[in-house]
């Protein structure tokens, strides 16, 4: 049970501060060199730092646009919910629109926008109650379903892990970093891979930089390595988190995602999506109907400023995948395990 993990150990890293009167954020993009946090004091602040990656992953990029809905409030006028609602839209939608694929930032902006509508005099109060309730319910998510994906895995395993998924992704803890923290803690995990994650390295980066601060050494891989090492059988669980899991179980998470299922699948390991309620999406049929961000494709040009590719090439930079529902043995959210997701398991879990 979620009890058993020493959470002071294994839970110290905290992405998002509210102060009060503005938003701080570690900057994820100086990770791991530098621990600096940048101070948003509006809402489009907070919109440009989401599509600028200073903050990242699918749970804390919803929290942050939440807080940045706070922020907004500041620029209006009004005596109801009812009346901000309107005033308060054109800043939700600039929010919205900073990343398309993970449908936290949407579902975030939906909770605002719900508990505002009946909001009175008193509406200011009443969004800032709600942008916290979200941060305290990921976090609790995150340690419950740490404790359910853990118990899946049997003694000694080897896990792989993509991406961050961890503390920084989210309000604390983690995801699919979450169960790889609690399988750490009770023995069940003795190796950790993790993928470095290119073009942004958040593997690299950040995911080896925050097991580091719990004592816990993982083993960077290249992303092409992945295939060649599940082939050793050292890993028995592939643990990733995602931005978005459909009706019928295809689920958006980062790019390199899609080939790691396939490579688990081929060679007999497991395969374990992570990731709060918060992430799934009835509304979306399938994983053919998810927008798929592209970003500039200067970004595979050069690491950490130093130009690597050669001149006046084209480059295709889409920083999602979908892996199919049938790829997956595990969806893990704070409302229980699905094994073997499919629409029916889907929708027996999650109505809709
Ligand atoms: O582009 P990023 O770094 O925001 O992508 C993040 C991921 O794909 C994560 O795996 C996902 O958001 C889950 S985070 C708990």
């Amino acid at each position: 049970m979620s009890q058993d993990i020493d959470f002071d150990r294994y839970d110290r890293i905290r992405p998002i501060r509210w102060t009060g009167d503005a938003l701080e954020l570690l900057d994820q993009r100086k990770l791991p060199f530098e621990v600096d946090y940048v101070r948003c004091a509006d809402s489009d602040e907070v919109a440009a730092a989401i599509h600028a990656l200073t903050v990242r992953g699918a749970p804390a990029i919803g929290i942050s646009a939440a807080w940045g809905v706070v922020l907004a409030t500041r620029d209006v006028q009004a005596d109801s919910g009812a009346q901000a609602l309107p005033l308060l839209e054109p800043a939700m939608q600039r929010l919205n629109a900073a990343r398309p694929t993970a449908v936290n930032l949407a579902w975030a902006l939906a909770r605002m926008r719900r508990v505002l509508a009946s909001a009175g005099a008193d509406w200011r109060e009443v969004l800032a109650r709600e942008a916290q309730a979200i941060s305290d319910e990921d976090l609790a998510a995150n340690r419950h379903m740490g404790a359910l994906g853990a118990a899946l895995i049997a003694p000694g395993s080897g896990v792989m892990t993509h991406c961050n998924t961890g503390s920084l992704a989210t309000a604390g803890f983690g995801t699919a970093l979450g169960v790889i923290r609690a399988g750490v803690a009770q023995g069940r995990i003795g190796k950790v891979y993790a993928g470095e994650t290119r073009p942004w390295l958040q593997g690299a980066r950040l995911t080896s930089w925050e097991l580091q601060q719990d004592g816990i050494a993982p083993t960077l891989v290249a992303d092409a390595a992945a295939a060649h090492l599940m082939k050793t059988g050292a890993v028995q669980w592939v643990v990733v988190g995602a931005d978005r899991i459909c009706a019928n179980g295809d689920t958006a998470n980062k790019i390199g995602t899609y080939q790691l299922a396939i490579s688990a699948r081929h060679h007999g390991a497991k395969f374990m999506v992570v990731a709060p309620s918060s992430t799934v999406d009835m509304d979306t049929p399938s994983g053919e109907a998810i927008e798929i961000e592209e970003r500039d494709p200067g970004e595979m040009f050069a690491i950490g400023g130093v130009r690597t590719a050669a001149h006046d090439i084209v480059a295709w930079n889409p920083v999602f995948d979908v892996t199919p529902h049938e790829l997956i043995d595990a969806i893990v959210t704070e409302k229980g395990v699905i094994e073997r997701p499919d629409a029916a398991a889907m929708r027996a879990a999650f109505g809709g």
